[in-house]
């Protein structure tokens, strides 16, 4: 794979190589002019998600949220009809969604449900198949909570050295206390990591995320990615967030969520109709009720969405932690089902 031969961008100079418009529009306060194209890769973006991120900005690919980067991976990766993603479940859906667009095979493996949700990396490692190109990890999963301990990572990546990539997706890191998979980048030539400004960041409008792994995957998936992918709206509205000022601001909001999460935990600990709460290092809490349906429809009464979830995961529903208010009208929710056994 070439990189697209963009028409060349040079500052200062009169732009009549890329059919752009002259006429400069009045609408919005951006700093970089509408009319002409954005960077074919937004460079002090780059650089900037690299230095949060723990990599090189060689290391990195700024993608439109971590799901494009889960997109570009997969079919970088996957010939469709040949081979195979490997993806734990309970877990992330997008995995499995965009192998399906591909046409790359899906194999499934169970996490433990007696171990809370634990990831298996024996289990992962006897159902690789020799068309295995790609395993996901997400860590913390979504929707348990639950992390992938350093050692485990490390067994995985060893032993996959020659036949997969790793990809281990830290959409939620920020809300537990693990260090992010990137520092092992210069060790394993196999691992790659998503992360995301959707959630810590609290930018999930802006689109925006990133993938870092090996300087020579970084380059073929950034030849796979469309050109000007990042918008100049975008790229300024981050360049923004990533001020100390606000950064300061967002990582006050991580302490308050995980306060809060503790905080809601507690509380739903005095419903008996919640049987299990599961530990969890995400802005999410995963909790199994007597009838998590009856739960949905209270709480949908009360103004109040969560997510349901079945097979493995039968009576258990998904609360992403709000703020103090929004928790609290959830509890006042539950509290109207005390006394009816849950409904
Ligand atoms: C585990 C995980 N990865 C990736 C994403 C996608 O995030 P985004 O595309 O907003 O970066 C999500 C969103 O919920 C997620 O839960």
């Amino acid at each position: 794979m070439h990189a697209y031969d963009a028409a060349e961008q040079v500052e200062n100079t009169i732009r009549l190589n890329a059919n752009e418009s002259p006429r400069r529009s009045t609408i919005g306060h951006f700093r970089r002019p509408l009319n002409r194209y954005p960077e074919v890769r937004p460079q002090k973006l780059q650089a900037a998600l690299a230095d949060r991120f723990g990599c090189r900005a060689d290391q990195l690919l700024v993608t439109r949220g971590s799901s494009e980067a889960i997109d570009l991976v997969i079919r970088t990766f996957c010939r469709a009809g040949e081979d195979s993603v490997l993806v734990t479940s309970p877990s992330f859906s997008m995995y499995r969604h965009y192998a399906e667009v591909q046409g790359a095979d899906l194999i499934e493996v169970k996490t433990l449900p007696e171990q809370d949700f634990a990831i298996d990396v024996d289990a992962i490692l006897g159902a690789c198949q020799a068309s295995t190109r790609l395993i996901f990890i997400c860590s913390p999963n979504n929707p348990t909570g639950t992390v992938l301990a350093r050692d485990e990572l490390e067994r995985l990546l060893v032993a996959r050295s020659d036949a997969s990539a790793i990809v281990v997706d830290e959409a939620y890191i920020e809300f537990g206390d693990k260090p992010s998979a990137t520092a092992l980048l210069d060790r394993y030539r196999n691992l790659l990591v998503l992360r995301t400004l959707s959630k810590a960041l609290g930018f999930a409008g802006a689109r925006c995320g990133a993938v870092a792994g090996p300087v020579e995957v970084i380059r073929i998936l950034s030849a796979v990615q469309a050109p000007y992918a990042l918008a100049t709206p975008v790229v300024e509205c981050v360049e923004d967030a990533l001020q100390d000022e606000q950064l300061a601001l967002a990582e006050q909001a991580v302490l308050d969520t995980v306060a809060e999460r503790e905080r809601l935990a507690a509380a739903l600990m005095n419903y008996d109709f919640v049987r299990k709460i599961w530990p969890s290092d995400a802005n999410f809490l995963l909790v199994r009720f007597d009838d998590a349906a009856g739960v949905m429809q209270r709480c949908q009464e009360h103004n109040v969405l969560l997510r349901h979830f079945g097979g493995a995961l039968n009576e258990c529903i998904r609360i992403s932690v709000g703020s103090r208010d929004e928790n609290n009208q959830l509890l006042r929710a539950l509290d109207t089902l005390k006394g009816t056994n849950n409904g």
